[in-house]
């Protein structure tokens, strides 16, 4: 009887999917999706932008290393918890790459549904250009993310779990970027 009804459950949420002309991403409706049109639909709706604020820390080692670091927030758009393992970017002006990074998060970044999280300070990022030509970035206050590379879990419960998802090239313009000096 318990496995009728759960198959008889699936059938009826298959249908009330299927049905519904433009149907909502729900935790529910998600965890129906196959994996390859649950990364089809967070693919959209990351397409409003995962990443909301670069904080970048420049030291006066990075003059000779050419490495800052990065602390940035991002949002979830998704009515259900994301939680990020790894991420690559490169972020640059006009779409020349200024900066470029890889990233595997010790505990992966726990992002709520609607809601935000700080990724921590990244240390190690690459200015692909040298550090002194980038300080002519620095009065504009914004990067783009020229390609956006992560592995992602969705329908994550407090970051355990989830369908392991690889999301490739996202794009973001424009993304508003803070610079800070440290000197100690
Ligand atoms: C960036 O710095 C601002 C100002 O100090 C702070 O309010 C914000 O929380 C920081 N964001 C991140 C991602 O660290
Ligand atoms: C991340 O690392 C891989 C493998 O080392 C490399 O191919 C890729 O270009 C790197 N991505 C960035 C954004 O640095
Ligand atoms: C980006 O390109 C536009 C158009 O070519 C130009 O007007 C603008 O000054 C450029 N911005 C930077 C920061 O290079
Ligand atoms: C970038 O965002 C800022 C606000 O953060 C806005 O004032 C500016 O017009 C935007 N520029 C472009 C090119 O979208």
């Amino acid at each position: 009887m318990a496995r009728f009804s759960s198959l008889f459950f699936g059938l009826l949420v298959t249908v009330l999917v299927n049905a519904a002309p433009a149907p909502e991403l729900t935790a529910a409706s998600a965890a129906s999706l196959s994996p390859s049109n649950l990364l089809g639909e967070i693919i959209d709706a990351l397409g409003v932008g995962l990443v909301t604020q670069i904080n970048t820390t420049i030291t006066l080692d990075s003059l000779t290393t050419n490495l800052v670091s990065v602390d940035v927030e991002l949002q979830n758009p998704l009515p259900f918890e994301l939680t990020l393992d790894t991420v690559a970017s490169t972020a640059g002006i006009n779409g020349t790459v200024f900066a470029s990074f890889n990233h595997t998060f010790s505990t992966g970044i726990v992002v709520p549904p609607f809601g935000k999280a700080k990724t921590g300070v990244i240390d190690n990022v690459l200015l692909t250009q040298g550090a002194i030509a980038s300080l002519a970035i620095i009065p504009l206050g914004f990067l783009d993310l020229l390609e956006i590379d992560t592995n992602i879990r969705a329908l994550t419960i407090d970051g355990f779990l989830g369908i392991p998802l690889t999301i490739s090239d996202l794009h973001q313009t424009n993304v508003s970027t803070l610079y800070t000096l440290d000197l100690s």
